[in-house]
C-alpha cells in the first residue's frame, strides 16, 4: 500500500481525445496516441471511462490501451453486468466504479455505496479475484467512506467536482468547506487502510490544495489537461500539472 511518503501519482484521463475524434466519426485524433504521449510526458497511469452509451471511449480503445500501455490502466465503469464482463475479460490494473446516468454531461456525483452495499460487495468481488484493484468513486462523506471500506474496496476516489465548481464560481466559503471535508475524509479513509485518490474538475488553479494532502496517493485528471493541450500541447500541459503537484507536495 502507498504510504504518506509515496510519490503522488498522476493518472491522465484521455476520454476527451475520443470526444473530439467522435465529433467527426473517424479515427483522428487517436486516444491511444495521446495515451502513449501522456506516458512519455510522465503520466503514472492512464484513465479511461467506457460509458454505457460509448459517447467517447470505445470498446476498441480499451482493447488497444490494454495492448499498448506500459503504465497501468485505470478502467472507469458503471456497476453493470455488461461492464463487469468487459473488465473481467481485460483484467485492467485498476477498476474504478462510478455512478452513471445516460443523460448527464459528466459524472456528477459520487456513488451511493451506503444504499447499495450488498449489491456492490457482490459486484466487486470477482473483479478483485481477477486481480484488478477496485476503487470506488464517492463524495467526501463519512457514510460512503465507511461503506466502501465494508464492501472490500481497496481504494476510494474522492469527488473533487464540488470543490472545483465552487472555486470557479467564486463561492470561496463553500470551496473552503468542501476542501475541509475532502481533507477530513482523506485522513479518515487512510486511517481505515484505504488508498485514497481524488479527481474530477481539477485544474492548475485547484490542484495544489488537494495534492498537498499527504495521504492522497493519486490524482486523476482529464478534461482540463486535454483542453489545455490545445494551447500548449499535451506533454507541456501534463508537465505543468506534474510540476504543481510536486510543488504542493514538497
Ligand atoms: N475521476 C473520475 C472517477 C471521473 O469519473 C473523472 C471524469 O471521467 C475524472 C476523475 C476526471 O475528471 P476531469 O475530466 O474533470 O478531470
Amino acid at each position: 500500500m502507498t504510504t504518506e511518503t509515496g510519490k503522488l501519482r498522476l493518472g491522465v484521463n484521455i476520454d476527451h481525445v475520443a470526444t473530439v475524434r467522435n465529433a467527426r466519426g473517424g479515427a483522428y485524433p487517436d486516444p491511444l496516441r495521446a495515451a502513449k504521449l501522456a506516458e512519455e510526458a510522465g503520466a503514472d497511469g492512464i484513465t479511461a471511462h467506457l460509458r454505457e452509451d460509448r459517447r467517447h471511449i470505445s470498446d476498441a480503445d480499451i482493447e488497444g490501451l490494454m495492448d499498448v500501455l506500459s503504465v497501468p490502466l485505470n478502467f472507469e465503469m458503471a456497476a453493470t453486468d455488461e461492464m463487469q464482463k468487459i473488465a473481467l475479460r481485460h483484467k485492467p490494473h485498476a477498476v474504478c466504479i462510478v455512478p452513471e446516468k445516460r443523460e448527464e454531461r459528466t459524472t456528477e456525483g459520487g456513488l451511493e455505496v451506503a444504499r447499495e452495499e450488498n449489491r456492490l460487495a457482490h459486484f466487486i468481488a470477482p473483479l478483485r479475484e481477477a486481480g484488478s484493484r477496485v476503487s470506488i468513486f464517492i463524495a467526501a462523506d463519512m457514510r460512503q467512506v465507511e461503506a466502501a471500506h465494508r464492501i472490500g474496496a481497496e481504494v476510494i476516489e474522492l469527488h473533487t467536482g464540488g470543490y472545483c465548481d465552487a472555486h470557479a464560481e467564486g463561492r470561496f466559503d463553500e470551496r473552503d468547506d468542501e476542501l475541509k471535508r475532502l481533507r477530513e475524509m482523506t485522513e479518515f479513509g487512510h486511517s481505515l487502510g484505504l488508498e485514497v485518490h481524488a479527481g474530477h474538475g481539477l485544474t492548475y488553479d485547484t490542484v495544489k490544495p488537494i495534492a498537498a494532502f499527504p495521504e492522497v496517493a493519486e490524482l486523476n485528471i482529464g478534461h482540463f489537461i486535454i483542453g489545455e493541450s490545445i494551447f500548449r500541447g499535451l506533454a507541456p500541459s501534463i508537465a505543468e500539472m506534474r510540476r504543481l503537484m510536486d510543488e504542493a507536495r514538497a
